[in-house]
């Protein structure tokens, strides 16, 4: 049932305008929240019902639900981009609402119709659009992150899909998300943890992966590294993807590789948008397997150029080593008019406004 029309209820409270300035100037990734949220309540009785939104506050979960005892949940993450000219447009969302679907189906919970998910997004937009951040110039990447989520609700201690449900969508003002903002970060490379198996969640956006992905990015952290790389669980030899973002490899030859999808890594939708821009730069993309020596052999010799992770939140940042227990695979530096600085600035001019938007990608809110 499509639930179109969100009942409003705004907040009686809304942050102070120079507050807010102030958090835009500086807002980091994931630590502030806007005004409001949508709601969406989903029973079994009833389908999904109307959606509301409403002031940001505490959930209502009950202690005994799926989503504490069994982590019965699905998320998101879109981007908001304010145009020149002040308007306000998100990227290629119909394929989020349709991995949204597709997670919900892997975690049997409802599937949310398209409808209302984008829906949700223009509306809490509309309602904070004072806080999607203004880019002060081309370099400045600054958006408003927007992050839906379900979770499996109500009183439920047997080992079941939940009774109740709850759709939300919350949002937060966002600067780039590593911390050296734009600079070539270090990963680390889990050699006894795995992220995802065959059959298992690794193709839903769902918080069991991430949560699986914590303590190996704790030893990423512990050995000065920014994000973790997974290998895959059968024989720890195949490349799959970082603990929140999709790896690229540059060969000197214009080949761009990325690890194919194997039901066990996530179907980011940068990645999908990366191999179709490749073509516009000349590439030859390639989807296969790449293993953990390829990315040595190709390094040491000189073959394999560039690395870089990819995702909503990551866009497209730089590698400049992969740190293993044995050794160090550093990759030289390579400046804004290598591969991926080349593709993230046709990435971020589309999503900005700043290039035509060929592909019908953008979707105003
Ligand atoms: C995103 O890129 O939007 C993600 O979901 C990764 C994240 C967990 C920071």
């Amino acid at each position: 049932m499509s639930t179109s029309g969100f009942e409003a209820r705004p907040s009686a409270n809304p942050l102070d305008a120079a507050l807010r300035n102030e958090i835009l100037a500086n807002p980091g990734f994931g630590r502030y929240f806007t005004d409001h949220m949508v709601h969406v309540r989903w029973t079994k009785a009833t389908g999904w019902q109307r959606g509301e939104l409403k002031p940001y506050g505490p959930l209502m979960i009950d202690p005994a639900s799926p989503v504490l005892h069994y982590g019965q949940e699905i998320f998101e993450g879109i981007k908001a981009y304010r145009h020149a000219d002040g308007s306000v447009w998100t990227f290629r969302p119909e394929k989020n609402a349709a991995r949204f679907r597709a997670s919900a189906r892997r975690l049997a919970l409802p599937e949310l119709d398209d409808e209302t998910f984008l829906g949700s997004l223009k509306t809490l937009v509309a309602q904070d659009a004072e806080w999607v951040p203004t880019p002060k110039n081309d370099a400045e990447e600054c958006s408003l992150y927007l992050r839906p989520f379900m979770i499996g609700n109500g009183k439920s201690l047997g080992v079941k899909p939940a009774a109740e449900v709850d759709y939300y969508l919350i949002a937060s003002p966002a600067a780039s998300y590593f911390k050296g903002g734009g600079k070539p970060v270090s990963i680390w490379l889990s050699q006894h943890y795995n992220r995802a198996a065959p059959g298992g969640t690794g193709a839903a956006k769902c918080g069991g992966n991430y949560a699986a992905s914590l303590l190996a990015q704790a030893e990423a952290e512990a050995h000065g590294c920014d994000q973790v790389a997974f290998l895959d669980a059968a024989e720890n030899k195949w490349i799959e993807e970082l603990g929140g973002m999709n790896l690229f490899f540059v060969y000197r030859d214009g080949r761009l590789v990325t690890p194919a999808l194997t039901g066990t890594i996530l179907e980011g939708v940068t990645r999908d948008s990366i191999l179709e821009l490749a073509r516009d730069e000349g590439l030859t993309p390639e989807e296969r397997p790449i293993s953990i020596d390829e990315w040595r052999d190709g390094v040491a010799s000189g073959e394999i150029v560039e690395v870089f992770a990819c995702g909503t939140a990551a866009v497209i940042t730089q590698i400049g080593q992969l740190v293993t227990e044995e050794d160090r695979i550093v990759t030289p530096e390579a400046g804004a008019e290598a591969v991926s600085g080349k593709l993230r600035k046709r990435l971020l001019d589309i999503q900005y406004g700043r290039a035509e938007d060929s592909r019908g990608w953008l979707m105003q809110l």
